[in-house]
């Protein structure tokens, strides 16, 4: 007896496989007998997938377990005692004791009949076809054993329909179609975007895009799900067409987002062919975005920094030398440096974009090698406010759930996120989620693509005003406490009763009612208490945040007032609930996790904790520094004033990230020695010292930790294009400096990660080849991770309840500046650009523009396309106009993908009052219509110019 029942069993999937149908989630067994073998399986499994889970491969076309079975190919036809004709086995599910026949001689001949037709109707080019060889209907035919077609080819046919290049990734080549409709349902049920359909009936059906338009021009986003299940080469990569087939793969882990897909890397030699999506991928199960799956290109684009150069002006040329000659220089640069303005006077900045071993590198050689704590991260720019407010109020620096827990959500508020197009996979879960009736609640200015999904019954937006989230969460959590919606069990047993009772009577006050705060955020009183009482009311209310919420004067207040609202409806602490920040960039939990804060070691763990620092000296073999170092802003402000004089930035942008991007420069400008270590010339680079090649993510080995706390294991594909992995380099660096770092391999890195870090204890190499993916905390009390948090209790004991007072922004609108700027992302670009502008993602968005809505423009006599000046107390840009609804009049956005837009030339050092984490969202602007780029633009130019030529001279120049 075979038995699948067990869910551990699930660990044993062959995750390559196609098992025919979804898996079932039945807890309850049901018994058969296929072809002679007996089988348990969850009830509601079909036979199909349990007689693949037997290894009996029944034979199929139009079915596939990523798809709800859909049974119109009838390639799957079985026999089953006691019934009448030959079922489909995709769309019978199991019963007791049924005994199945999947071969024999009746099944055999209707199986070949089915496939004649099939094969009468399709071009027989497969010698020179791209599918060769990955083509399920050629493995169909080979498996029911046709020979001969006996309709011929001469009849009426689709072997002439136009193919649809439309799309830069992929091509449409209808002629193959077997319409079988496993890209529609792909597109509906897992990408949730509706954009195909089949067209017509009969032999005329077709599929067609959109209202058959070209891909390009249809609502598809290039999310790939149909070309991944379509099993002809009707829809296929263009890198197959162009390369040919992959010879092996590597699973790895996407670079991109926070979401953290995993992916098979299908490679020919070191050549990389396609990125597929990894079905036993735990945090994306086989689904992908454009980014993931088609913007891999920048890792072999021409611009890649292959060598390590110097010079000692950024007006100099520079020169390119070897690895142990760039080492030195910076080495002596940066103890110059020390030995004249004091062991403060340098510093290091880690990136998000980089493994967990890196980053812990860096900031080890910072703390150790340095000898300060001058160490941050550009999570001081996003999601710092999300350690401060989590760690006070539930005592944790994360989100609380898994991804998947939000299919148990039944209602689901999302507030300053646009989760389709910065987090697209979980985006996707999500929009399944809201198809099957969960109740969506969206807190934006913008009317986020969300709020558009199709089939979802209930949506509630509330387009607030930029800057007033907190009155807006306060006037939730005002109407749960006076409605007496509150959940009185979890806040007495699961919270600090005197913080509570505190926290209480400061909501309860009728300063925060829905009626007082409504001209703050500019909401409808009714809206809001609807929005309060049907999240209390939910069994299970879960809340989603980004950006919108971070990047803001207030950042920390609101996250700690998404906490208290969670604490009090007692949405904490299992499936379908939480408290989930939706990070950015691909590593942006594990660069907080590893100690990138001036004021924390790995773990959260602060520097003035003579203890902690005891443990890591005794491993550093040095002594730690007892004071927090310099945050980003203030190495900014300490370079311009002349203390800080060195920096090593490590994979970040910070030129063009930056807010107020004139004072950034000014400050990169006045450093005696800036290192650069990044696999482009950025715009930081333009201002550096020494350039370091850095190496992208399908040339290393490492981890990366992803919105949920999941730890994915990142694997080397190819051979690093400079020579030198990213941790090597930080190695070298030290090494160079007199500091001794030895590794052998990134795992060794993680052992000594785990040996410091409480929450990391049980993490490995070996453990993440056994389990795929480990979420922290992992440790003695939880050997193999932690999918939800604070399910007993919380690592403070007691959740903390805590007051959040509304202080409006001091950047408020007046008659010079009388619109509020707000920024964002958008599907295709993934933040500064520099990786998604180096692919063809460039089709969807080649610049940035300024969204304006039409009765400001008609107020200022804006059309569509017009060049427009934004001016804001920081500085001035041009952008085109694009007048757009999705904003509330009085507010315009922009996104931040393209450096010369200078969208960061605009928003100012206003910053959160905890963390200093920057008020990217709100920025008072005046909006013109003007003829020529802004002053910055042009010297914008000029200086990269100067730079790119000084980057073309290296190749012929040696060190002076
Ligand atoms: S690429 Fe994605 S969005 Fe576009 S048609 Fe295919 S499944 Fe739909
Ligand atoms: S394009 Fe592919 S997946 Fe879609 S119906 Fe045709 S053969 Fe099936
Ligand atoms: S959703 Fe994020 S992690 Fe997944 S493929 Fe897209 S960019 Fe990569
Ligand atoms: S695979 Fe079952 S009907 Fe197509």
């Amino acid at each position: 007896m075979i038995n699948y029942f067990d869910p551990a069993q699930e660990h044993t999937f062959d995750h390559d496989k196609d098992y025919g149908t979804p898996a079932s989630l039945s807890t309850e067994s049901v018994s058969l007998n296929i072809d002679g073998v007996d089988i348990t399986v969850p009830a509601g499994t079909s036979v199909l997938r349990a007689a693949a889970l037997a290894d009996i491969n029944i034979p199929k076309l139009c079915a596939s377990d990523n798809l709800e079975a859909f049974g119109s190919c009838r390639l799957c036809a079985v026999q089953i005692e006691g019934r009448r004709g030959t079922p489909a086995s995709c769309t019978t599910p199991v019963e007791e004791g049924m005994q199945v026949t999947t071969q024999n001689a009746k099944l055999a001949k209707l199986r070949r009949n089915i496939m004649e037709l099939y094969i009468s109707d399709h071009p027989l080019d497969c010698l020179t076809c791209p599918a060769n060889g990955d083509c399920e209907l050629q493995d169909m035919a080979g498996a029911v054993g046709l020979r001969e077609v006996r309709y011929g080819f001469e009849g009426e046919n689709h072997l002439s329909a136009e193919k649809d290049s439309s799309n830069p990734y992929f091509t449409f080549d209808p002629s193959k179609c077997i319409v079988c409709s496993r890209c529609v349902r792909a597109c509906s049920e897992v990408q949730g975007t509706f954009a195909l359909t089949v067209d017509g009936r009969g032999f005329d059906s077709k599929i067609a895009a959109g209202s058959d338009q070209a891909f390009m021009d249809s609502d598809c986003v290039s999310c790939g799900a149909c070309v991944q299940a379509c099993p002809t080469a009707t829809l296929m990569e263009n890198s197959v067409i162009e390369q040919g087939q992959p010879d092996h793969s590597i699973v790895t882990t996407c670079a991109y987002c926070g979401v953290g897909c995993s992916f098979k890397a299908e490679m020919q030699g070191n050549q990389l062919v396609r990125m597929v999506p990894y079905k036993g991928g735990q945090a994306n199960q086989g689904h992908s975005c454009v980014k993931g799956r088609f913007a891999f290109g920048y890792a072999t684009h021409p611009d890649r920094l292959t060598k390590p150069m110097v010079r000692d002006s950024i007006d100099d040329p520079w020169h390119e030398v070897d690895w142990e000659e760039a080492f030195n220089f910076a080495a002596q640069k940066l103890k110059g440096i020390q030995a004249k303005y004091g062991r403060e006077s340098i510093g290091g900045i880690t990136s998000s974009r980089c493994t967990n071993e890196e980053t812990y590198l860096t900031q080890k050689l910072i703390r150790a090698g340095f000898g300060n704590n001058n160490t941050d991260t550009c999570a001081r720019v996003c999601h710092s406010p999300t350690g401060y407010g989590l760690k006070t109020t539930l005592g944790e620096s994360a989100g609380t759930q898994t991804f998947e827990s939000v299919l148990k959500s039944d209602t689901i508020i999302v507030i300053g996120a646009n989760p389709t197009d910065a987090h697209p996979v979980f985006g996707s879960l999500m929009r399944k989620r809201l198809r099957q009736g969960a109740k969506l609640i969206v807190a934006d200015p913008r009317q986020i693509d969300l709020l558009n999904t199709p089939h979802m019954d209930h949506a509630l937006h509330l387009p607030l005003k930029p800057g007033t989230n907190v009155a807006l969460i306060n006037a939730l959590a005002h109407v749960v406490i006076t409605e007496g919606l509150e959940d009185t069990d979890f806040i007495h047993n699961r919270c600090d009763e005197r913080a509570y009772q505190q926290w209480r009577e400061f909501i309860a006050d009728t300063r925060h009612a829905p009626e007082s705060t409504a001209e703050i955020t500019g909401l409808d009183p009714e809206q809001v208490r609807r929005a309060a009482r049907i999240y209390a009311n939910a069994s299970n209310g879960a809340i989603y945040y980004g950006l919108g919420v971070t990047e803001h004067s207030q950042g920390s207040t609101m996250v700690m007032g998404i906490a208290n609202l969670a604490m009090a409806t007692g949405n904490i602490g299992r499936e379908g609930v939480g408290v989930n920040p939706l990070r950015g960039q691909n590593n942006v939990q594990g660069s907080c996790d590893m100690g990138s804060f001036p004021h924390e070691l790995p773990g959260y763990q602060h520097v003035s904790d003579a203890k902690v620092r005891a443990r890591f000296e005794a491993v550093w073999q040095a002594p730690i520094d007892d004071e927090p170092g310099l945050r980003i802003p203030n190495m900014f402000d300490a370079a311009i004033a002349g203390s800080f004089k060195g920096l090593y930035v490590q994979g970040e942008d910070i030129a063009q990230s930056d807010p107020n991007t004139q004072h950034v420069e000014e400050a990169l400008r006045s450093l005696e020695c800036l290192i650069v270590q990044d696999i482009f010339l950025n715009e930081t680079a333009k201002f550096a010292h020494v350039l370091l090649p850095g190496s992208s993510f399908l040339e290393k080995n490492g981890t990366f930790t992803n919105a949920e706390r999941r730890i994915n294991r990142v694997r080397k594909v190819m051979a690093p294009i400079a020579g030198k992995e990213d941790w090597e380099v930080t190695v070298g660096l030290a090494n160079a400096l007199g500091y001794n770092m030895e590794y052998n391999h990134p795992s060794e890195i993680m052992d000594e990660i785990a040996q410091l870090t409480p929450t990391f204890t049980g993490v490995s190499y070996d453990k993440l080849e056994q389990l795929g993916s480990i979420q922290w905390p992992c440790n003695e009390q939880h050997p193999n991770g932690t999918p939800t948090m604070h399910e007993v209790d919380f690592p403070i004991g007691k959740g903390n309840f805590t007051i959040t007072e509304y202080v409006a922004t001091d950047e408020r609108t007046n008659r010079r500046f009388p619109l509020l700027l707000t920024t964002g992302r958008i599907l295709s670009q993934y933040n500064v650009g520099a990786q998604t502008r180096r692919t063809d993602n460039q089709h969807w968005h080649d610049e940035d523009v300024l969204e304006v809505h039409p009765s400001d423009a008609e107020l200022r006599g804006i059309h569509d396309n017009d060049w427009l000046g934004i001016s804001s107390r920081a500085g001035q840009t041009v952008l085109r106009a694009r007048i757009s609804e999705r904003m509330l009049p009085g507010v315009v956005y922009t996104t931040f993908h393209h450096p010369g837009s200078g969208a960061n030339v605009i928003t100012t050092d206003s910053s959160d009052w905890a963390t200093n984490c920057p008020e990217y969202k709100v920025t008072a602007v005046q909006v013109e219509k003007v003829s020529q780029p802004s002053e910055w633009q042009q010297s914008f130019k000029r200086f990269n110019e100067q730079q790119l030529k000084h980057k073309a001279s290296a190749a012929n120049s040696t060190v002076k």
